[in-house]
């Protein structure tokens, strides 16, 4: 069922997606063509495929999330490529191939990842992408602009970098993975609901503790598969977080603890969506996809 979700759901934001990178004159080519390469190269979509499940939970058809689909993916693929930067963890692959900064230079990746951040919020924006009214679309601007920026993800990435080869402890881990990876995975979740239109507040909560729950899972089985996985299957290098030594869950739990703990926030997840029918089983089935991929 999730690999058949997933390939209609990434085809449907790809497609959304391929219509953002237009130069609009000659001059910006290179700079479309980075900003092109840094999204359109196979990623697993996570974000997206949420803001889909999300908006169908609550009875949306998922072309109306198209604008929240797009917007988050294209915040994913400007902290990556910023994150992947020499001045941050310093990473040569991504995806598979070679980094945007290797593949251009550090200057046009820089520019690139600014790019993608600006290019998303006028996706939230556009109309050939979601037909939400005006209320709606200022509720997700203002959600998108707080997850990505320095209280959320922005945030998160500072911590990171201002913690390697220091030990935190759980709540300080923990608080950092909530605000690098969580912030933008809760996002996602809200804006397809709110793309749904028919958000109700109890809803919106019980998909808040969702998102919080997988959110984090997310990042505990990033740090597990860096400790497991191998390059081949990443597309990025393993062990690139021991060679730096940053603060992982593996690194402070155990690797055993660690995955004990991903299903743990698997659960809550599941636990969460026990308001919901079954319209919420591409949401359920994310939940357990977080904690089970290998990539
Ligand atoms: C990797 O995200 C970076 C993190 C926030 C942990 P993904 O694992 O979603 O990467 P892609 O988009 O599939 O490449
Ligand atoms: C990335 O975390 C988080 C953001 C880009 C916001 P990581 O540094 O763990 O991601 P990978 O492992 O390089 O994909
Ligand atoms: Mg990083
Ligand atoms: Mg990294
Ligand atoms: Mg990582």
């Amino acid at each position: 069922m999730i690999a058949a979700y997933s390939a209609t759901s990434q085809a449907r934001v790809n497609a959304a997606l391929e219509t953002l990178f237009t130069a609009p004159s000659p001059e910006l080519a290179r700079l479309y063509e980075a900003m092109r390469y840094s999204v359109m190269n196979g990623g697993k979509r996570v974000r997206p495929l949420l803001a889909y499940a999300a908006c169908e939970a609550l009875g949306g058809k998922a072309e109306q999330a198209n604008g929240a689909a797009c917007a988050v993916e294209l915040i994913h693929a400007y902290s990556l490529v910023h994150d992947d930067l020499p001045a941050m963890d310093d990473d040569d692959l991504r995806r598979g191939q070679p980094t945007t900064h290797k593949k251009f230079d550090e200057a046009c990746a820089i520019l690139a990842g600014d790019g993608l951040q600006s290019l998303a919020f006028s996706a939230l924006l556009d109309p050939r992408l979601s037909a939400s009214d005006a209320e709606i679309r200022l509720q997700m601007v203002s959600a998108l602009a707080l997850a990505a920026g320095p209280a959320g993800m922005v945030g998160g990435q500072a911590i990171d970098l201002g913690s390697v080869g220091l030990k935190l402890d759980q709540k300080a881990l923990e608080y950092m993975h909530r605000h690098k990876t969580g912030a933008l995975i809760e996002v996602s979740v809200k804006l397809g609901a709110l793309a749904s239109g028919r958000a109700e507040k109890d809803e919106l909560k019980s998909l808040q503790a969702y998102a919080q729950a997988i959110g984090l899972a997310f990042q505990v089985q990033d740090d597990i598969l860096d400790v497991e996985s191998d390059t081949e299957t990443l597309g990025k290098r393993q062990g690139a977080d021991i060679a730096r030594d940053k603060p992982t869950y593996p690194a402070l739990l155990g690797l055993d603890a660690a995955k004990a703990y991903a299903l743990e926030l698997r659960d809550q997840a599941l636990h969460a969506l026990r308001p919901f029918d079954a319209a919420a089983e591409p949401l359920r089935d994310l939940a357990r996809y977080i904690v089970d991929r290998r990539s």
